[in-house]
């Protein structure tokens, strides 16, 4: 080739991602991530929610995460084309972090039959490729490893809802032949969810949990292979490792039953075992409370007699403690949760409401961050949080299913240019402006309001009755309530 037709010859190659199976483009910068502030002046001093954090060698690039979310959708526990585009979609609009969902570790740790698992290496390939994609556009992704326990063999909410529309009267629990595990559903105690409807279950011996710690190991080295940035330990909603901790669902007498250090043993050596094996981000669900004030009384019995557990139920006291043995063992954040273990739970809904849970952890713990959910649905909502130091990260769940280019919608409302997705860029040039720092004013929120809360708890009367620390209520201004019930794990 002479030097004069070289130079006809666009120069650049296009960047693309090296090693991406398919031509997949370069993005300059993690998409939600803030421009660089000398050019776009409105960056200097950013909002919490924009802040960049790094944990463990990990950067995440804002603080607006989206928080597990069970989709039902899997094939024999394996991630299936829907998982691919929910959770590529999610890693194309900008969230700071995405997590997936409730991933049983072994296949009785399903809640559902259509749950994904992570018990087999043959389940690697299918979460690789949806981790290799959100990595070739820069974001972070994580996995939160579960156990159902007694909630596992029961049905999807959107399967059981249909049946319950054409006369099921059946109940919650998924038999043997349609996929189900009814007769093999551990749990701390013989105690069912809902007796009658949900599965009766086996008191869990110790062989099984000894059986239980190595599926974790396997599950965490899987992870590991597959290149996930964090893992997540559920331990909320009344699944397995939250009805240990519970002395409503845990009434062993045995190592792992009776007093708080007895029931707070399971989780502490899964959460040991995951620090040792796992050396990047390591975070741990929790449900803060069991909300039974009204039905129980204080969490904290008066008056213990002789042999008697000083605690009733599960709270924020005995979270509060728990939580700073999981700093002790160096777990890096706390996700804040509520609920889930106990049908007369009275959630008193609202906008943030498990937020005061989070506070008090934050305030009453060290060297552990600390995440909160629930009922978080606007741009200043979730930065006043942050920037009345409540909290460390927000996660958001419906948020994101109803509008999933919120975190750039936020950088529009708070006033900061953060980076779209190339391809995506010109829907963003209202956001994308060079500003001078001057011309905005990223704090002030307090007038910002939320529009009232409709919500409602005990929506299982309706479709899923699995009570899971997941109130039904909606605060927003950006998108209207949704019609329909949901249920959340
Ligand atoms: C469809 C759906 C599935 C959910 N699945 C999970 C899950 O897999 N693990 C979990 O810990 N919480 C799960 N949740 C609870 C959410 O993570 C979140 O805590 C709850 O919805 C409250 O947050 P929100 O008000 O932002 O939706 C789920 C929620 C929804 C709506």
């Amino acid at each position: 080739m002479t030097k004069a037709a070289a130079s006809n010859v666009f120069p650049f190659p296009a960047p693309r991602v090296d090693d991406y199976p398919t031509y997949l483009p370069l993005q300059p910068q993690p998409i939600g991530s803030l421009l660089d502030a000398d050019e776009y002046k409105q960056n200097q001093n950013p909002p919490k929610l924009f802040e960049e954090m790094e944990i463990r060698g990990v950067k995440f690039p804002n603080k607006a995460w989206v928080a597990p979310m069970c989709q039902y959708s899997a094939d024999n526990g394996h991630p299936t084309d829907h998982h691919f585009v929910h959770y590529g979609s999610m890693a194309m609009r900008g969230w700071g972090s995405i997590m997936v969902e409730a991933t049983g570790y072994v296949p009785e740790g399903r809640i559902t039959p259509e749950c994904l698992g992570i018990w087999d290496d043959a389940h690697i390939p299918d979460y690789t490729r949806i981790v290799n994609y959100v990595h070739g556009l820069k974001g972070i992704i994580g996995i939160q490893l579960a156990h159902a326990g007694r909630k596992g063999s029961t049905p999807a909410p959107f399967v059981e809802g249909q049946f319950v529309e054409k006369g099921w009267k059946g109940g919650s629990t998924i038999p043997a032949e349609n996929g189900g595990w009814p007769t093999s559903v551990p749990a701390p105690s013989a105690i069912s969810f809902k007796g009658g409807d949900y599965p009766d279950p086996i008191e869990a011996s110790v062989e099984y949990l000894e059986s239980l710690k190595k599926a974790f190991v396997d599950a965490i080295e899987r992870c590991e292979k597959i290149g996930f940035d964090f893992i997540e330990i559920h331990g909320a909603h009344g699944y397995f490792i939250h009805e240990f901790t519970d002395p409503i669902s845990n009434k062993r007498t045995d190592a792992y039953g009776g007093s708080f250090e007895n029931r707070i043993r399971l989780p502490l050596e899964l959460a040991k075992i995951a620090r040792e094996k796992w050396s990047k981000p390591l975070f741990y669900r929790v449900s803060a409370s069991d909300w039974l004030e009204e039905d129980l009384g204080p969490e904290k019995r008066a008056n213990a007699t002789e042999g008697e557990d000083e605690w009733a139920w599960w709270g924020i006291e005995q979270t509060t403690l728990f939580t700073q043995k999981l700093a002790d063992l160096g777990v890096d954040l706390i996700d804040v949760s509520s609920g889930g273990n106990d049908l007369r739970q009275k959630i008193k809904l609202g906008p943030g409401y498990q937020l005061h849970f989070a506070d008090h952890i934050k305030k009453h713990t060290e060297n552990i961050l600390v995440g909160t959910v629930g009922l978080i649905t606007t741009p200043h909502q979730a930065n006043d949080i942050l920037e009345e130091n409540k909290a460390d990260v927000v996660f958001f769940a419906r948020q994101v299913l109803r509008d999933i280019d919120f975190p750039l919608e936020a950088a529009l409302e708070l006033g900061v240019a953060a980076s779209p997705a190339v391809q995506y860029q010109h829907a963003w040039t209202r956001m994308v402006v060079k500003r001078n720092a001057e011309e905005v004013n990223h704090k002030t929120s307090k007038e910002h309001g939320v529009d009232a809360v409709q919500g409602q708890e005990g929506h299982k009367k309706e479709v899923h009755a699995n009570g899971n620390g997941h109130a039904n209520g909606h605060v927003n201004k950006r998108a209207p309530p949704p019609e329909v019930h949901t249920s959340v794990p």
